[in-house]
C-alpha cells in the first residue's frame, strides 16, 4: 500500500461537556455530550503510507515521545483496519494552539482518522469515522460533522459515537477569549483521569451531567437559546468544580479567566444574550448569537486579554486530496 490523502477537520467546542472515561482504553465516555464545530480552528493533515517507520510532524516540528506514540497508536488501528503493515509520514497543520484547551486534539484526531483511512484505502461511514475518531481523542468523534454534534456514550465500541444535531435555527456564534494560549500544565486526558479517581464530586457531576445533557437535548429542539446557552455555562462550571475537588486540585483558571467569566455575567445584565463556558485550559469561550457577535467581541477585547477569535459553526470532516 502506498497512498496518500489530506483531510481537513475543524474543532468543537462541547456545550454539554465529556469529563471522565469508563473504559480509557476504548474511550468510552461516562456521560454524552453535546458540541459545536467552529469554522474558525482547523487541522489540515497529510498522511501518506509506505514509509519506513511512522513520522509525525506538527506546524512544522518533528514529535517524539508520547504525542508521537498517540498517533503511532492510532495508526495502529488503521493497520488493523486496513490489514496492512506499512509505516505512515504524517504532516499535519493547525491553526489551533495546540494543547490550550481550544481542542487541537478534537480537529487533529478527526482529521488524521480521514486522511489516514482515505489514503489506506479505506472508505468509512461518517459514523464508523466518528467511533475511530473517539479512540485517539474523545472529542474528536464530534468533530467529524459540522455544526452542533452529539456523541452518546453508549456502552461499547459500536454504540459511542457522533451525530449531527439538527439546529433548527440557533444562529449560534462563539467569541473567544484566550487568556494564554501557551501548552497547559495537565492535559484533559490526565486530568479527567484524576478527577474521576480522586474527585469526591465526580459522581455528583456524571449524574448532573446526565440531567444537563437531555435537558440540551431539548432546549435545542425548542430553538431556545436562553436554555442552551444557561445549561452550557452551568455545565461548565460543574465540571471545573468537579476537577477543584481532586487531589492534587487542579485548576485552569487564571485571573483574566475570571474578568471574562464576570464581564459576561456584567452583558447579560445589560441585556446581551450570552453565555461563557471553559475547557482544559484558561480561555473563555463566549456562545451568543450572530447578531451580537460584533458588540460581544468588542466587550471581550476591551479587558485587554491576549487575543480575540470570533468564530462562526463550522463544517464536518473532508478529504481535500485522495489517491487517485
Ligand atoms: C474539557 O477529548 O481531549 O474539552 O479523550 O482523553 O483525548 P481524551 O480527552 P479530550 O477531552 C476533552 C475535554 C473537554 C470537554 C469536551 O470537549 O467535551
Amino acid at each position: 500500500m502506498s497512498g496518500r490523502s489530506t483531510a481537513v477537520a475543524h474543532s468543537n467546542i462541547a456545550l454539554i461537556k465529556y469529563w471522565g472515561k469508563v473504559d480509557s482504553r476504548l474511550a468510552i465516555p461516562a456521560t454524552s455530550s453535546v458540541s459545536l464545530t467552529l469554522d474558525a480552528y482547523r487541522t489540515e493533515t497529510t498522511v501518506e503510507w509506505g514509509n519506513d517507520r511512522d513520522s509525525v510532524v506538527l506546524d512544522g516540528d518533528p514529535l517524539s515521545g508520547v504525542p508521537a506514540d498517540r498517533v503511532s497508536r492510532f495508526l495502529d488501528l488503521v493497520r488493523d483496519l486496513s490489514g496492512r503493515s506499512e509505516y505512515a509520514s504524517v504532516v499535519s497543520r493547525n491553526t489551533v494552539p495546540t494543547a490550550a484547551g481550544l481542542a487541537s486534539s478534537a480537529s487533529g484526531f478527526a482529521a488524521l482518522a480521514a486522511a489516514a483511512t482515505s489514503a489506506a484505502g479505506l472508505s468509512l461511514s461518517p459514523r464508523e469515522l466518528s467511533i475511530l475518531a473517539r479512540k485517539g481523542s474523545g472529542s474528536a468523534s464530534r468533530s467529524i460533522f459540522g455544526g452542533l454534534a452529539v456523541w452518546y456514550a453508549g456502552t461499547d465500541d459500536a454504540s459511542s459515537y457522533a451525530e449531527p444535531l439538527h439546529d433548527p435555527g440557533l444562529d449560534l456564534a462563539m467569541v473567544v477569549a484566550v487568556v494564554n494560549a501557551g501548552t497547559k500544565e495537565i492535559s484533559s486526558r490526565d486530568a479527567m483521569r484524576l478527577t474521576a479517581d480522586t474527585s469526591p464530586y465526580y459522581d455528583a457531576w456524571v449524574s448532573s451531567s446526565r440531567v444537563d445533557f437531555a435537558g440540551m437535548l431539548e432546549a435545542v429542539a425548542a430553538g431556545d437559546f436562553t436554555r442552551v446557552g444557561e445549561l452550557a455555562e452551568s455545565n461548565a462550571m460543574r465540571m471545573h468544580a468537579s476537577m477543584l475537588g481532586s487531589t492534587p486540585p487542579v485548576s485552569y483558571w487564571e485571573p483574566d479567566s475570571v474578568r471574562c467569566l464576570r464581564l459576561v455575567r456584567e452583558l447579560r445584565a445589560a441585556g446581551t444574550e450570552c453565555y461563557a463556558t471553559m475547557d482544559a485550559g484558561p480561555n473563555v469561550k463566549v456562545l451568543c448569537r450572530r447578531p451580537d457577535v460584533a458588540s460581544v467581541s468588542a466587550a471581550v477585547g476591551s479587558l485587554g486579554v491576549a487575543g480575540v477569535t470570533t468564530s462562526l459553526p463550522g463544517p464536518g470532516v473532508r478529504v481535500t486530496e485522495a489517491p487517485r
